[in-house]
C-alpha cells in the first residue's frame, strides 16, 4: 500500500479525508497500528509518563525518544513516524535545535518532528524547515510548559487565549509546518483555526472539526489507568484482559496445570536410560 507521507498530510485535508494519528513507543504495537492502517505514528514524550513512569514529561531526553523512535520505524511499512522532540531540546538554540531533530530523522529514522509552541519557537522551526526537517506544531495545552501553565488546563477560553492559539496557528502554517496538534482547545474555536488554515489540524481534547484526530495508545486501549482525561475515549479495556491472562497464567502455574504435553520437548527412552 501506498506510503502517507507530508504530502498526503495536505491531500487529506484538500479531499476532506480525515487523518488519524495514534502514539506508540515499541516494535510490537507499531506493527500492530500500521497493519490496522492508521495514517501517522508518533513516537510521543508521553512516553516519559505511559512507557517510564515518570509524572510529567519534562524528565524525558532525546535519548529516549530516539531509542523508542528506532522501535516504532523497523515496525512501519506505511504510516508517517514522527518523533516528539523532548523538553530543553529545541529551547536553546536554532543550531542546537537543528542538531537534536537531525538525529531523530538521521539516526532514529522518523520521518518528521513535532515540537511544542508558537511564536517563541518560530526561529527552531524556520531553521528545522531550513534543514529539510519536516516539522509537526502544537499549540493549546502544551505540556511541556506545565509549571508556566500552572497545571494541565484547557487553553484558549479567554479572548487573549484564543487570539493567540489563532495567531500562532497563523504564524506556524506561514514557516511551513506541515500540520498543528491543538490540544484542549474549545471545540469551536480548534474548528475556526481549521478552517481558517489550508495545512490539517490533528485534535486531541478539541473536538470533531479538526482535521484529523491524535489519542495515546495506552489511553485509547485503557492499558493506563493513573488519569482518564475527559477527551479519551476507551476503545478497548486491554488492562483488564492482560490483568484477567496474568491471574490465569499464575492460577494454572501454581496448580501444576501449565505446561501441558503441547508445550512440552520429548527424550528419546534410550537417552534417558544412559543417564540412570
Ligand atoms: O506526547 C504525546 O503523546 C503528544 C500527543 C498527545 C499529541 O504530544
Ligand atoms: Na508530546
Amino acid at each position: 500500500e501506498k506510503k502517507f507521507t507530508v504530502s498526503s498530510f495536505l491531500d487529506s485535508k484538500e479531499k476532506g479525508e480525515k487523518i488519524t494519528m495514534l502514539t506508540a513507543y515499541d516494535y510490537t504495537t507499531a506493527k500492530l497500528l500500521d497493519e490496522a492502517g492508521v495514517d501517522s505514528i508518533l513516537v510521543g514524550d508521553s512516553l516519559g509518563m505511559v512507557m517510564l513512569g515518570y509524572d510529567s514529561t519534562l524528565k524525558v531526553t532525546l535519548e529516549d525518544v530516539l531509542h523508542h523512535t528506532k522501535a516504532v520505524v523497523r515496525g512501519c511499512n506505511r504510516a508517517l513516524v514522527i518523533a516528539d522532540m523532548p523538553y530543553l531540546t529545541y529551547h536553546i538554540s536554532v543550531e542546537e535545535t537543528v542538531r537534536n531533530a537531525g538525529r531523530l530523522i538521521q539516526e532514529g529514522g522518523a520521518h518528521a518532528v513535532k515540537l511544542e509552541g508558537g511564536e517563541e519557537i518560530l526561529p527552531m522551526i524556520k531553521g528545522l524547515i531550513r534543514a529539510q526537517i519536516p516539522v509537526l506544531g502544537h499549540l493549546g495545552l502544551t505540556p511541556q510548559s506545565v509549571n508556566m501553565m500552572g497545571g494541565y488546563k484547557v487553553q484558549g477560553k479567554s479572548e487573549e487565549s484564543a487570539k493567540k492559539i489563532l495567531r500562532d496557528a497563523k504564524l506556524l502554517e506561514e514557516a511551513g509546518v506541515f500540520g498543528i496538534v491543538l490540544e484542549c482547545v474549545p471545540d469551536r474555536l480548534a474548528d475556526y483555526i481549521s478552517k481558517s488554515l489550508k495545512i490539517p489540524t490533528i485534535g486531541i481534547g478539541a473536538g470533531a472539526g479538526c482535521d484529523g484526530q491524535v489519542l495515546v495508545i495506552q489511553d485509547m486501549l485503557g492499558m493506563y489507568q493513573n488519569l482518564a482525561p475527559k477527551f479519551v475515549k476507551r476503545y478497548k479495556n486491554i488492562g483488564e484482559q492482560i490483568k484477567a491472562g496474568v491471574s490465569e497464567y499464575i492460577t494454572e502455574v501454581k496448580a501444576g496445570a501449565f505446561p501441558q504435553e503441547q508445550h512440552t520437548f520429548k527424550i528419546s527412552d534410550d537417552v534417558l536410560e544412559k543417564l540412570y
